[in-house]
């Protein structure tokens, strides 16, 4: 069996999971596109959401609908002014998480692959450009 038969989850354990989330709300807290679309006091909530859909999503135990039901990530994301420009400071800053957590490929690839779609799903703006 390679490492691509495994899940990500099962490849990387939680622990990987903890790191990359960390490293991506470090840079959030001090981003100044996306740091004003979060909630005040909010950040370590957030950041626990994530960390528990990601988890689910890539194949770990299900706490995140356990506690939020079907994720509906697109609707739930209405509310924030997604532009193509905030998508990509997203991106990038889970970008250089995903490095400072040492995820490996191929769990890495698969991750990025599907950040690189989720992320591009989530603009809710139309810019006719
Ligand atoms: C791969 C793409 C993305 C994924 C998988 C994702 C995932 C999530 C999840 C799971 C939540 C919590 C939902 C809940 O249970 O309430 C959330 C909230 C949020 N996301 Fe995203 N998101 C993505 C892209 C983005 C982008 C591109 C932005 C902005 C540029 C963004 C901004 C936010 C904000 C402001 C919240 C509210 C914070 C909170 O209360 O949880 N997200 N996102």
């Amino acid at each position: 069996m390679s490492d691509s038969d495994l899940s990500v989850y099962e490849q990387i354990g939680p622990e990987a999971f903890e790191r990359l989330i960390d490293g991506f709300y470090r840079r959030v807290a001090t981003d100044p596109v996306l740091r004003p679309m979060y909630p005040d006091d909010e950040l370590d909530a957030a950041a626990r959401r994530l960390r528990l859909f990601l988890i689910q999503l890539f194949g770990g135990p299900a706490t995140y609908s356990d506690e939020r039901g079907h994720p509906r990530l697109r609707a739930r994301h209405l509310p924030f002014r997604i532009d193509q420009a905030a998508r990509d400071v997203w991106m990038q800053h889970m970008q250089a998480a995903l490095d400072e957590a040492e995820i490996a490929d191929p769990a890495r690839g698969a991750m990025l692959a599907y950040f690189e779609r989720a992320a591009t799903g989530m603009i809710n703006t139309y810019n006719p450009d």
